[in-house]
């Protein structure tokens, strides 16, 4: 049996406890994992560990009713997150609780803690891998646990493995993409003639923007994703300080209708490149003209292309957000551990 322990019981955490349900069998007969979680630890949202496996479709019911997972009937209940990695027993942690790009916490001291007792980590948070991936994973390598991030960058669009793995043996000496929905929703809605504020706050309300939008529109998230993309792919060593940043809020429609009489999309471009032997990272509003495929990824969706000496250019799209993709990408990460 493998135990899972879920650290962070929103969005994602919740999707991922769907999708697991729903695939248990499928996992067992295709690949062989007996997959069980063992606990979830969920802050305001409650916590609970029973080492015996939970009913995942028990515990959504009764979280749905309550608004808290210590109604689930059995079970030890109200150890924080850190109790929770240490006594759990579980073998895989499961850490989807927020990003935080400047001090990694809470997440950092989760897979810290995790790694060093020989657990393997899965995330969707950006701020760990993003502010100590070489670290963590030596952490991970010293004490035969794989530090897994594909959720963090395009939720479970295979962007990260697809660099990493995938094309394994090119030399990638660059990418560019659109990496963060949020933006590309905005700039694709003015572009058919809505005004930003308006248009915000829509993205709001059907849930594609949060409601401190500043991650999102100016750059941070975006380049929390080329931290990322750099130093597993290129071997780089970025801090989210070192990449060049411009959000979208100094984007006006006159921009965009200028933009369109050439031919062109304004698009936040995120990228990464070598310069005189070393790796830059770069955020920023570009225009692209229609020929680009970039300019023809609209709405939600992302993109990213991988600069290459053998391949050349090789290009990755899809949904880079959502509870339910987010919960493929870290299922993708499970069935790899075990593969
Ligand atoms: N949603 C997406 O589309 C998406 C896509 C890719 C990556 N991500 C990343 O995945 C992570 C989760 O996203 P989300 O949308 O699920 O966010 P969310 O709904 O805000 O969920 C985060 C959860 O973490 C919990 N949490 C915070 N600190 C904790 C602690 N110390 N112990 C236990 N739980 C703790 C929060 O508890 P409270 O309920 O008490 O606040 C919250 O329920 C984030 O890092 C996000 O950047 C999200």
């Amino acid at each position: 049996m493998t135990k899972i322990a879920l650290i962070g019981f929103g969005v994602v955490g919740q999707s991922f406890a769907r999708v697991l349900s729903q695939k248990q069998q499928e996992l067992k007969q295709k690949y062989g994992i007996d997959a069980q979680v063992v606990a979830i630890s969920g802050r305001s949202k409650g916590s609970i560990l029973d080492e015996q496996g939970l009913d995942l479709e028990k515990v959504l019911k009764t979280f749905e009713e309550t608004g808290t997972v210590e109604s689930y009937p059995t079970g030890r209940k109200g150890l924080d997150s850190i109790q929770t990695i240490k006594e759990s027993g579980a073998d895989v942690i499961v850490e989807t609780t927020n990003t935080n790009l400047e001090t990694g916490m809470p997440g950092l001291s989760h897979v810290r803690e995790a790694l060093s007792l020989g657990k393997h980590v899965i995330t969707s948070n950006k701020g760990p891998p993003a502010l100590a991936y070489n670290e963590l994973k030596a952490i991970g390598d010293k004490n035969n646990a794989k530090f897994m991030i594909e959720a963090t960058v395009m939720a479970g669009t295979p962007v990260v493995n697809t660099g990493t793995k995938s094309i394994a043996g090119n030399k990638v000496h660059g990418f560019k993409g659109i990496i963060n929905g949020t933006t590309n929703y905005i700039l694709t809605k003015m572009e058919q003639g809505g005004d930003y504020d308006a248009i915000l706050k829509e993205a709001q309300e059907l849930g594609y923007a949060e409601a401190d939008p500043a991650g999102d529109v100016e750059g941070w998230d975006a380049v929390g994703k080329v931290v990322i993309l750099a130093n597993t792919v290129m071997g780089a060593n970025l801090k989210p300080g070192d990449v060049e940043r411009e959000g979208i809020t100094g984007i006006t429609p006159e921009m965009i209708r200028d933009a369109k009489q050439s031919s062109e999309r304004i698009k936040l471009i995120a990228q990464a490149y070598i310069e005189n032997g070393v790796v830059k990272g770069k955020v920023s509003p570009e225009k692209v003209h229609l020929t680009d495929p970039l300019a023809n990824v609209n709405g939600t969706m992302n993109a990213l292309t991988y600069m290459t000496d053998g391949l050349l250019e090789v290009t990755v799209i899809g949904r880079g957000a959502g509870g339910v993709e987010t919960a493929h990408g870290i299922l993708s990460d499970l069935i790899a551990i075990y593969e």
